[in-house]
Parts: C-alpha cells; structure tokens; sequence
C-alpha cells in the first residue's frame, strides 16, 4: 500500500506513567515489534501507520508518544494540540500506574481539543500472576468517566490493533 496516499490523518497522543508500555505499544501497532529492553522515551517520539477503515477509507495514524518520566516531561499543550484521539495507558501489575489515571485524564482534559476521544488502556495483560488492577476496576472508572476501554498486551499483541483500529474508527 502507498502509504502516502489516505483520506484523512488523525493525531494521537499516549499517555501515561513511565514503564506502563506506551512505546512498546506503538512499536506493535506500526512495526509490529516488541522490545524487552526499551528505554525510556525522551521527549516526543512520532510514529505513523495507515489502516482502512469502514471498507474503504484510509486513515493515517499519526502517533505522538511521550514520556511517562516527570523529568522529560515539559508539558507542553502541542503536545495536545490538534490531537483528536488519546491513549491513555496504565500497566495492570503496577496499581500505581492506575492510581495516577486521575491525573493523566485531567491533563489531557485540560489540555486537549473538547471533541478529542480518550481510550483508557490496561496493558501488559499477559502477565496473569502479577495482575494487581482487575478488569472490573478498569471498566468501572472507564464508566464512571465517560472512557472507551480496553486492556492490551504489547507483548502477545492481545488487543493492540482494535485498540487503535476502535479509535480510530470513533474518530471517524
Ligand atoms: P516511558 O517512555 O518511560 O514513559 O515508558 P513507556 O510507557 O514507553 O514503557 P515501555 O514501552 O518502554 O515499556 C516499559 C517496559 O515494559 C519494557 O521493559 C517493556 O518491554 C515492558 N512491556 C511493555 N509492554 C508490555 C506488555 O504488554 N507485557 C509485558 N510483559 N511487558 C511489557
Ligand atoms: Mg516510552
């Protein structure tokens, strides 16, 4: 596929706290690659994919990953600006990264375009024994706040494309 060619182009932003596997989701979504060792992300990285959807509409995902660190973090209302989608990702083993939800959402709330469409994201769902969020505790703030939701595994892809594919196509 030519992928310069698309009907419409979509910003996204991820969010979240450092180690929850933004970038490793994103490496799925677009490389289709896992990276164990990833480092930490400095600053802003971009990555783009197109998919099709409704048949026959090509969107170009324009992906905007930022760190989850506070000290690489210059919150910056470009980073919002234009986005139409938000990612906002916390990890299921680490209760920590869910308790800060509260904080993310009101940051891209605050900050991002009033239509923009925001997925709360559990990710790293494969590793069973260590799960210490619940999917019902994911789902009932999703509720309770007015959130698409769905959790993910970066690692085994478990739920990566129909994360993206589902905002997408609610953007659309
Ligand atoms: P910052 O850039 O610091 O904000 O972190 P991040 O949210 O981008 O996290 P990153 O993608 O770098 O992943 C952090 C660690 O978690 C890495 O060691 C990844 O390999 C691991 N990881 C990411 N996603 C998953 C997953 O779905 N399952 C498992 N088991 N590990 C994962
Ligand atoms: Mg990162």
């Amino acid at each position: 596929m030519d992928s310069e060619s698309y009907d419409f182009i979509f910003k996204i932003v991820l969010l979240g706290d450092s180690g929850v596997g933004k970038s490793n989701l994103v490496f799925r979504f677009t490389k289709n690659e896992f990276n164990k060792d990833s480092k930490s992300t400095i600053g802003v990285e971009f990555a783009t994919k197109t998919v099709q959807i409704e048949d026959d509409k090509l969107v170009k995902a324009q992906i905007w990953d930022t760190a989850g660190q506070e000290r690489y973090r210059s919150i910056a209302s470009s980073y919002y600006r234009g986005a139409v989608g938000a990612l906002l990702v916390y990890d299921v083993t680490d209760r920590n990264s869910f308790n800060h939800v509260p904080m993310w959402l009101k940051e891209v709330e605050e900050n991002a375009e009033k239509d923009c469409l925001i997925m709360l994201v559990g990710n790293k769902m494969d590793l069973h024994e260590q799960r210490t969020v619940f999917v019902r505790d994911g789902r009932s703030f999703a509720r309770k706040n007015g959130l698409a939701f769905i959790e993910t595994s970066a690692l085994d892809a478990t739920g990566v494309d129909t994360a993206f594919q589902r905002i997408l196509q609610e953007i659309y």
